[in-house]
């Protein structure tokens, strides 16, 4: 079996046993070889709007001689897409372009039909939670790994969920607080809002350095809530928690 990098192994171990699994942006084909392996789905779409990419998985697949469990896509998201998935997996792409792919599957038919959504967006975490939030998602999964770079990687289900800005900020997972890539993405995250606020100088528009403010104290804040509940000297997970919706 094909060993994967941490972050599609990361990835992979979210997916659960469905009918028909959606690998949009299959690029390598190595999460649709590993669905098809272990005998996660009955039919796998592989879909990529570079045909380049796409010839990628089909040649992995054929090697594999698992192509016949496949039905290859060259096209532009989910909206094309004969067949209907239960579970969509969406890596690597921007988180503005995922939204994208789920509106137009959704101007085609009711996202009712999927049961299971894995997405890893490069950028634009807030954005891709607020959409779920309001979409008819319940965020099961929701953490960030390190393999070289950090990574956000959320799952969702259908169903119901009321996120407070908080959450659609920083997660909604608590369990995934404790982990020290978790803290690494926080730090990382201030030191950028530093870094504007320093570049903007005094000159700046004070609408936009109070936002950038209000966005630094919220980050501090979550700072000292994830050190004093999941760091200093605390192995488990803190029984207090968050009020959650
Ligand atoms: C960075 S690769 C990620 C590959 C793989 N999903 C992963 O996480 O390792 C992005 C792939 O998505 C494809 N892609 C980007 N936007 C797409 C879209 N709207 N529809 C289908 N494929 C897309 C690209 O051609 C490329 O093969």
């Amino acid at each position: 079996m094909t060993k994967l990098p941490a972050r599609l192994q990361a990835v992979a171990n979210l997916i659960e046993p469905c009918s028909v699994f959606a690998d949009v942006g299959c690029d390598h084909g190595l999460i649709s070889l590993y669905v098809l392996d272990n005998w996660l789905a009955n039919r796998v779409l592989c879909i990529d709007k570079s045909l380049k990419c796409l010839e990628k998985t089909i040649r992995l697949l054929q090697h594999h001689h698992v192509e016949d469990q496949a039905i290859f896509y060259n096209c532009d998201g989910l909206y094309p897409v004969r067949q209907t998935p239960d579970q969509v997996l969406i890596a690597g792409l921007g988180g503005a372009e995922m939204i994208d792919i789920l509106y137009e599957y959704s101007r085609g038919r009711s996202l009712d039909t999927i049961d299971s959504l894995i997405l890893q967006p490069m950028r634009d975490e807030y954005a891709v939670r607020k959409w779920l939030n309001t979409n008819g998602f319940k965020i099961v999964k929701d953490f960030v790994m390190k393999d070289k770079k950090l990574y956000h990687i959320i799952k969702a289900k259908r169903g119901e969920q009321k996120l407070t800005e908080e959450q659609l900020m920083f997660g909604t997972c608590e369990d995934s607080f404790a982990g020290k890539d978790y803290m690494e993405w926080l730090l990382n995250y201030k030191e950028k809002i530093v870094r504007i606020l320093g570049d903007a100088g005094k000159g700046a528009n004070l609408a936009v350095t109070g936002s950038l403010h209000n966005t630094l104290k919220k980050i501090n804040n979550q700072i000292k809530y994830v050190e004093e509940n999941y760091v200093k000297g605390n192995t488990s997970i803190s029984k207090t928690g968050r009020k959650s919706n």
